[in-house]
């Protein structure tokens, strides 16, 4: 459904809860002022509804969490259900039942899809978390010999100290930098032109032929960026990191927590390539909405490099394999798998992508994407602070909105699978009109 304004945005009881939280939470964490932020209450489909009674239109899925629309039926039943029964359980001691099956069900819908044989899966609870599994099973795959990575610029794996070692975004990993182990390369992430390919196949030989080139163990690379932007890299990009890892002996690791699940219209951004990566990096709509990760490995790569577990698990935390979030992921799963929703994303995501091109603006560098993960880059001259004016100015007719790209001048559009024409068509309209009278003007 469309937006249903009814009071100012954020509107009296947002405004008060922001005071609240402001006094009671560090500062760094949700950013507050006149304009930002509303406090969610309820959402539905791709709508939210605030504690002021507005109804939002969510062009984000809640950071690509809900691509199945928010409360989905399907994991909410399940979620519900396995909460009458059993809330938490011993992940790595004694587990229950729902944990197995989504093992079986990740391994089955990754390499089991793609190499006849169901992978083996490490649960973890956030997504950098799961990179940080990932990390480990290329160490202990390598017996310790070979702890670098190559990673690229504008990559975002999360924020824990493993994955912000690999991260491509100085914003985050600067401020910490002198508690990070120097183990990652970082080589430019090639934006979209054949040009950039050559030019990181040049780096990449460098990298690996130069002294230290031989403890390189992986390569750990997005499909396509997600908050680096919504860059999408050249087609060859994928097959190319193939076949260095291939010669070269690295293990290839595929983070899809933001575009796995049919963000990109196929279940994984991998599959429009054919690439099979090593390790595939799993979370965000996983669920749909608890925080579940998964680390997927093929099978005989997952034991050869982890060891039998003693009794203590190297790699384990409190709420592993949550049964929650089991409950909710084999729910999620079972609509992730059928071929119709991907077919609907990357039916919508034409849609959107059309209406997101029809949007004639000076201040527009590019639109792109593929399925229902789509960017519109604004100028950079000035970008960053246009598009914060956009977000915010969407949030005032109730849509919700979120800018990314190391310059953050990138208007990014994830939005619920179920985005509906009618909808489509007014976020074009509303684009053009924001970008026809902000562009100017600096409120
Ligand atoms: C590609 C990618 N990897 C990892 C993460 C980190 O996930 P989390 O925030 O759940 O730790 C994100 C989050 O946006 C992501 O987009």
């Amino acid at each position: 459904m469309l937006p249903d304004v009814r009071t100012e945005i954020p509107g009296p009881r947002s405004r008060a809860l922001a005071a609240r939280l402001r006094r009671a939470e560090s500062r760094n964490v949700t950013f507050v002022d006149a304009e930002f932020p509303v406090f969610w209450e309820s959402a539905e489909g791709v709508n939210v509804w605030d504690v002021d009674g507005n109804r939002f239109l969510d062009l984000t899925s809640a950071f690509a969490v809900a691509s199945l629309g928010h409360n989905a039926p399907g994991p909410r039943a399940a979620l519900l259900a396995q909460a009458e029964r059993l809330i938490h359980a011993m992940g790595d001691v004694h587990p229950t039942e729902g944990k197995v099956r989504l093992c079986e069900r990740l391994g089955e819908l990754t390499f089991g899809r793609w190499l006849g044989q169901p992978g083996k899966v490490v649960l973890c609870g956030s997504g950098f978390e799961a990179v940080e599994a990932a990390l480990k099973t290329a160490l202990l795959f390598s017996k310790g010999k070979r702890p670098g990575v190559i990673a690229f610029t504008g990559a975002y794996h999360g924020l824990g100290y493993g994955a912000l070692e690999v991260g491509g975004l100085p914003y985050f990993r600067e401020p910490f930098r002198a508690q990070l182990k120097d183990f990652a390369t970082l080589l430019p992430y090639p934006a979209g032109a054949t040009a950039d390919l050559e030019k990181l196949d040049a780096a990449l030989r460098d990298t690996l032929g130069r002294r230290g080139g031989d403890r390189i163990g992986a390569i750990l690379v997005e499909p396509a960026q997600g908050r680096g932007g919504e860059v999408f890299p050249p087609r060859e990009f994928l097959p190319l990191l193939r076949t260095v890892c291939d010669a070269h002996g690295l293990l290839l690791i595929a983070d899809e927590i933001y575009t796995g699940f049919n963000r990109t219209g196929a279940l994984f951004a991998c599959d429009h390539s054919g690439v099979v990566p090593d390790l595939i990096c799993l979370g965000k709509a996983l669920t749909g909405g608890f925080p579940l990760s998964a680390c997927v490995g093929r099978a005989e790569l997952m034991d050869t490099a982890w060891p039998e577990s003693s009794g203590e698990a190297l790699h384990t935390s409190t709420f592993l394999g949550h049964p929650l979030g089991c409950a909710m992921a084999l729910a999620a799963l079972e609509e992730h798998a059928r071929p119709e929703t991907a077919a609907g994303v990357a039916r919508a995501g034409e849609r959107l992508l059309a209406a997101l091109r029809a949007v004639r603006s000076p201040k527009i560098k590019a639109v792109r994407g593929r399925g229902l993960m789509l960017g519109v880059e604004l100028d950079a001259a000035g970008g960053g602070d246009l598009a914060v004016r956009v977000v915010k100015r969407a949030l005032r007719d109730g849509v919700l909105l979120l800018a990314g790209g190391p310059a953050g001048n990138v208007l990014s559009f994830t939005p619920p699978f179920g985005l509906a024409d009618d909808e489509i068509a007014f976020v074009g309209a509303r684009l053009q009109e924001y970008l026809t009278f902000l562009s100017g003007s600096s409120s």
